[in-house]
């Protein structure tokens, strides 16, 4: 297992490319199962959790060719509905080929996903919303089984806006009989990513990015080719980076029209923005002060950012609260941070984050994606030397995270164990 060791209090310049964006392109990849047709998408980033779903496509006998960050997939010889549990229990989001599954093929059988250290993560909604478009579902050995004739136009009403709900359902019903409705839908950039790519492929939808969406079914879907979204939680990373380290970058490939809440709380937290073009940003920090944080759903502050956010307020000249709303488990990173002299006490989902004048470095463990790349803005801020163990969670969603950063100045390398 590789670890990063991190020399900090390095102050980094110049420019960051952000890469393509996992949770837009996970969905879009799965979508192609739609379609015999070839499906030739681009900027997908490399990363484990795309590495996951292209095995899984390969498994159910898709042919998936990469070049560079391009991704060339046809799925017309699919051969297997069943998405087994040794490649769903590595990524929860393999859910996402439940929808599409049953969509095209009218069976599938997907090994239910099981927890993950952030949280319990249900799929009822998923199921729930199959089982109102008239499929036949049931739960054998932590399978999701199902089983339906040509799925059926419904009217679907989310207890929660599920964001991978809402892209299942949408892929539920682009070929089913009549025109589906999904009520109190998530609202993601990632959601109308992956529509703007259906729309490509002949789907009929309205509303993507609303609370109401639409969809009306089609007999056939055909291929297309699609650009990936860039990715707003890489992008917010490295922000908080530039708050922690008081430091000024540019940093490329923003989607900034996906940012606001990242860039409210940015400012607030004493960072500066300038705007350079429709994808440049330059970002500095001087200082950090404290802020409160409450996460939500899209528009709203985004619960993958509060860790990489906690970090840079653990530097704060004051007290920061945090409230986790999403995952009833996303503070483990907290433990880590105080090992590094972080001041920092959670009740239930509220973290009281006390600013420090300094951090120090320390051997921290990851426990999950967001909570390795909290310790990452952390130890570049800290004095001394960090080592940064089980970085395999952090691979899952930062593509050549310490190339990218050891470019603006940073002392970072990964050791392989
Ligand atoms: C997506 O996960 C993202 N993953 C997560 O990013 C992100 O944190 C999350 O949305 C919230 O924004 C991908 O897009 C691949 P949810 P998802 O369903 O869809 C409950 C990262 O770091 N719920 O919107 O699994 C659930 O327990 C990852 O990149 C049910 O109760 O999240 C949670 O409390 C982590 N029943 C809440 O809804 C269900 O059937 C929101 O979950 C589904 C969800």
């Amino acid at each position: 297992m590789d670890k990063f060791v991190i020399r900090g209090l390095n102050k980094l310049s110049g420019r960051i490319s952000v890469s393509g964006s996992k949770n837009a392109a996970l969905p879009i990849i799965s979508a192609a199962l739609l379609t015999e047709d070839d499906v030739i998408l681009s900027n997908i980033p490399h990363l484990k959790d795309i590495n996951t779903m292209i095995k899984l496509l390969e498994d159910l006998g898709c042919s998936c060719i990469e070049k560079n960050n391009n991704l060339h997939i046809n799925c017309k010889d699919v051969k297997s509905t069943v998405a087994k549990y040794e490649l769903v229990k590595t990524m929860r989001a393999s859910v996402l080929v439940l929808g599409p599954l049953s969509s095209r093929f009218g069976k599938a059988t997907v090994s239910m996903p099981g927890g993950c250290a952030i949280g319990v993560r249900p799929v009822n909604l998923h199921i729930n919303a199959l089982k109102s478009m008239g499929a036949d579902v049931a739960i054998k050995k932590g399978y999701v089984v199902v089983k339906s004739e040509r799925l059926k136009a419904s009217e679907i009403y989310f207890d929660i806006p599920t964001v991978t709900g809402t892209e299942n359902v949408i892929m539920m019903a682009v070929l089913a009989d009549g025109e589906t409705v999904i009520n109190n839908a998530a609202k993601e950039p990632e959601i109308v990513d992956l529509v703007n790519m259906l729309l490509k492929m002949g789907a009929d939808i309205e509303g993507a990015g609303g609370s109401v969406i639409k969809v009306r079914g089609v007999e056939k879907l055909h291929g297309c080719e699609y650009r990936v979204m860039n990715d707003r939680i890489e992008a917010g990373t490295f922000m908080c980076v530039a708050l922690s380290t008081k430091s000024s970058f540019e940093i490329d490939n923003v989607p900034i029209n996906a940012m606001d809440a990242i860039f409210e709380k940015f400012k607030e937290s004493g960072g500066t923005i300038q705007i350079l073009s429709d994808k440049l940003i330059s970002v500095s920090a001087d200082t950090v002060k404290p802020v409160n944080i409450t996460t939500s759903v899209y528009p709203g502050f985004p619960t993958d950012m509060q860790a990489q956010f906690m970090a840079a307020l653990s530097l704060s000249n004051g007290t920061s609260v945090i409230n986790e709303t999403i995952f009833e488990n996303r503070f483990q990173h907290v433990a880590e941070l105080n090992r590094m002299n972080a001041d920092i006490i959670v009740s239930g989902n509220e973290a009281v984050v006390k600013g420090v004048k300094n951090l120090y470095g320390a051997k921290v463990m990851a426990t999950d994606l967001r909570a390795s790349a909290s310790l990452v803005v952390a130890a570049l801020a800290a004095c001394g030397t960090s080592e940064i163990r089980r970085i395999y969670h952090l691979d899952r969603g930062y593509e050549r995270l310490e190339y990218k950063l050891s470019k603006i100045g940073a002392d970072i390398r990964r050791v392989k164990q």
